[in-house]
């Protein structure tokens, strides 16, 4: 029986820590930090995503057998490397693999490298020259900080004033901190957006079902990008062809890149992807779970997540079964999130739903459940046509009192 430590504390972690609790191969889940709400599942412990001494010490006194790791940042400042010394199997890239999301620029490098198609591109670290470029390009134009800027450092300008005035923001007042030192100044791309997950050991591929995120804030994709507002799977939009495309063209060149410069790759490859008129393109790639699409992939998954991962990385290849409903979720965040927000308020009428609920940011105390974070709750539903579904979940989040929280009315709209 296995005993896992999930690390991290949002919805993602919270529906991986649910899914391996389900497991009948799992004997304990323990989480750390995780968060108050999500002691229905794990086991809390009071270790910070970022001490990866105290981590390894505690899963070596409880005999932990697989340590899933949820957030980017552990992962890009060297998790896994931290546990080589130990035989506990971490899900989860090294170090050098990481910057395939820790560094925009390395991704790009990579995808040339690959020959795996993207947004034509330009990296820059003198705002002087960053500007000059941008004067040579058409509109709409993509600027990107290079580091990681939780989803957000992603900016598109429609004309050179705005170009300039952002790649200021972005490069000299530092909006993104030390993230946007080095600028990616890409070429806008058209189509429909997916993102496709695999669990990845070496040359050992296992694809997710596809699944697709809402990234801006508001409806109708307006406002400015978040970590993600909603997600929904499967995504009948895109076709076997797309995902065949997607395995062969993308997730295969990029894994055996990595591998032949003596990087195998493990854990989570999330490529962000296009389907453009001229094929599918890379908009970006993640080392790890998506969030919030790990809520709903984690709801449709139907077969033993902890068997499926511990003989991927003994290298067998398992085929995954999935539920044959859509699953849907929406975000509940704070007002005024992405930007600065609100904390404290008290949300009410939890206890009536019917349907699972993530907890992204929350904590308890003797009011009940408080908003603590900038996206808060998840909350998902499931039926056998997408329609239904956005339904139920409509239904489902009107139970919610807490006036300090928005969602948004359109997940999934688009291809329902
Ligand atoms: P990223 O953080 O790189 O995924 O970018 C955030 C969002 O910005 C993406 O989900 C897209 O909606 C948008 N985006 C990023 N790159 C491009 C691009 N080259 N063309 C059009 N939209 C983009
Ligand atoms: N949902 C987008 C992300 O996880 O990066």
């Amino acid at each position: 029986m296995g005993r896992v430590l999930v690390v991290g504390s949002g919805g993602r972690e919270h529906a991986l820590a649910t899914r391996f609790n389900q497991s009948p191969s799992v004997e304990t889940v323990y989480i750390a930090p995780g968060s108050p709400c999500m002691d229905d599942v794990a086991t809390l412990v009071d270790i910070d995503a970022l001490d990866f001494e105290a981590l390894k010490a505690f899963a070596l006194k409880h005999a932990i057998d697989l340590v899933v790791v949820g957030p980017e940042i552990p992962l890009v400042q060297g998790i896994q490397d931290a546990f080589k010394d130990t035989n506990i199997c971490v899900f989860g890239p090294s170090k050098y693999c990481a910057n395939l999301e820790g560094s925009k620029a390395f991704a790009k490098e990579m995808m040339k490298q690959a020959n795996i198609k993207t947004a034509g591109y330009e990296t820059f670290d003198d705002v002087t020259q960053a500007i000059a470029y941008a004067k040579t390009k058409t509109y709409p134009l993509v600027l990107k900080a290079s580091g990681l800027a939780a989803g957000k450092g992603v900016v598109i300008v429609n004309c050179f004033e705005d170009a300039e005035s952002e790649l200021h923001h972005m490069m000299t007042h530092n909006k993104f901190e030390d993230a946007g030192n080095v600028v990616v100044i890409e070429d806008f791309l058209e189509g429909e957006e997916f993102s496709y997950l695999c669990l990845v050991s070496h040359d050992t591929i296992i694809p997710l079902q596809v699944s697709q995120d809402h990234k801006r804030a508001f409806d109708h994709d307006e406002g400015p990008n978040t970590g993600g507002m909603g997600a929904y799977t499967p995504v009948d939009s895109i076709t076997d062809d797309d995902l065949n495309c997607a395995l062969n063209d993308v997730v295969k060149p990029i894994v055996s890149t990595l591998l032949n410069q003596g990087h195998p790759y493990t854990g989570v490859l999330y490529a962000g992807l296009m389907k453009t008129k001229d094929g599918i393109q890379v908009i970006e790639f993640n080392v790890r779970f998506g969030d919030p699409e790990t809520e709903v992939l984690m709801l449709a998954l139907e077969s033993d997540l902890y068997q499926v991962i511990m003989d991927l990385m003994s290298g067998k290849k398992t085929e995954l079964q999935w539920t044959k409903d859509y699953v849907i979720g929406a975000v509940l965040a704070s007002q005024g999130y992405p930007d600065a927000y609100q904390k404290g308020a008290v949300i009410k009428g939890l206890e009536t739903l019917k349907t699972p609920v993530f907890h992204m940011g929350t904590t308890r105390n003797d009011h009940g459940v408080i908003a603590t974070g900038g996206r808060v709750l998840f909350v998902t539903a499931r039926a056998d046509t997408l329609q239904k579904a956005q339904a139920m979940l409509y239904q489902e989040i009107d139970k919610i009192d807490c006036d300090a929280l928005f969602y948004r009315r359109d997940i999934g709209f688009h291809n329902s």
